[in-house]
């Protein structure tokens, strides 16, 4: 996959993984892994699905309706690409943490949905629930943020709230913060995020 790799000054510190929204690159989140850890090793995607020229990660068949075989198969993709990545840049493959917004943020709650140990930890802003009537991994040890606008037009306060709960219910360590604001990522929430993460 298309990615961007920076080698932090720690490697006891996680690799943060950053997955961009729709439309986005793999540079859109870097300026977050300077707010969230400036010493962590990075490793960021580009999702290889192109909608209209515009990058996601699984392709939709509309606003908010995932085609949920190819995301079956995209998070596979991505959890083989991260198994690959730590081996060849030999950093802690069970020290992940993802960092994603929107559809990067719902690629990152598939991968905790289908993969027991795809990542450490996530930092969600504005996911939606990535696949229902499934049952999960248990997620014992493992800290997810959601970031969530009471407004948003595309992910629905439901999304979240269920997101929060599924993945509550599969023993994971969850923390759900809400904004009166749309579907814009805004700053108040990465601090957020990064107060959550020096907790964790
Ligand atoms: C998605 O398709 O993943 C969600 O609708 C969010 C987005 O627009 O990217």
């Amino acid at each position: 996959m298309k990615h961007l790799f920076q080698k932090g000054n720690d490697p006891s510190k996680p690799t943060l993984l950053l997955l961009h929204g729709t439309g986005g690159t793999e540079r859109d989140l870097l300026p977050l892994a300077g707010e969230i850890d400036k010493d962590a090793t990075i490793l960021s995607v580009r999702g290889n699905v192109l909608e209209n020229g515009m990058p996601r990660f699984f392709k939709r068949l509309a606003e908010g309706v995932f085609d949920e075989d190819d995301l079956i198969f995209r998070t596979k993709e991505l959890n083989e690409f991260l198994n690959q990545a730590a081996k060849e840049n030999g950093f802690d493959r069970n020290n992940i943490i993802a960092i994603g917004y929107s559809n990067g943020a719902n690629i990152a709650a598939s991968l905790l949905f289908h993969y027991q140990n795809a990542l450490k930890g996530a930092i969600l802003h504005h996911p939606m629930v990535p696949r229902r009537g499934i049952t999960l991994p248990d997620l014992s040890g493992k800290h997810v943020f959601i970031s969530a606008g009471t407004n948003d037009p595309i992910c629905a306060p439901e999304e979240s709230k269920d997101l929060y709960s599924l993945l509550e219910q599969a023993n994971a360590n969850v923390e759900l913060r809400w904004e009166n604001r749309g579907h814009q990522l805004t700053y108040n929430e990465v601090e957020a995020a990064s107060k959550w993460y020096q907790n964790i």
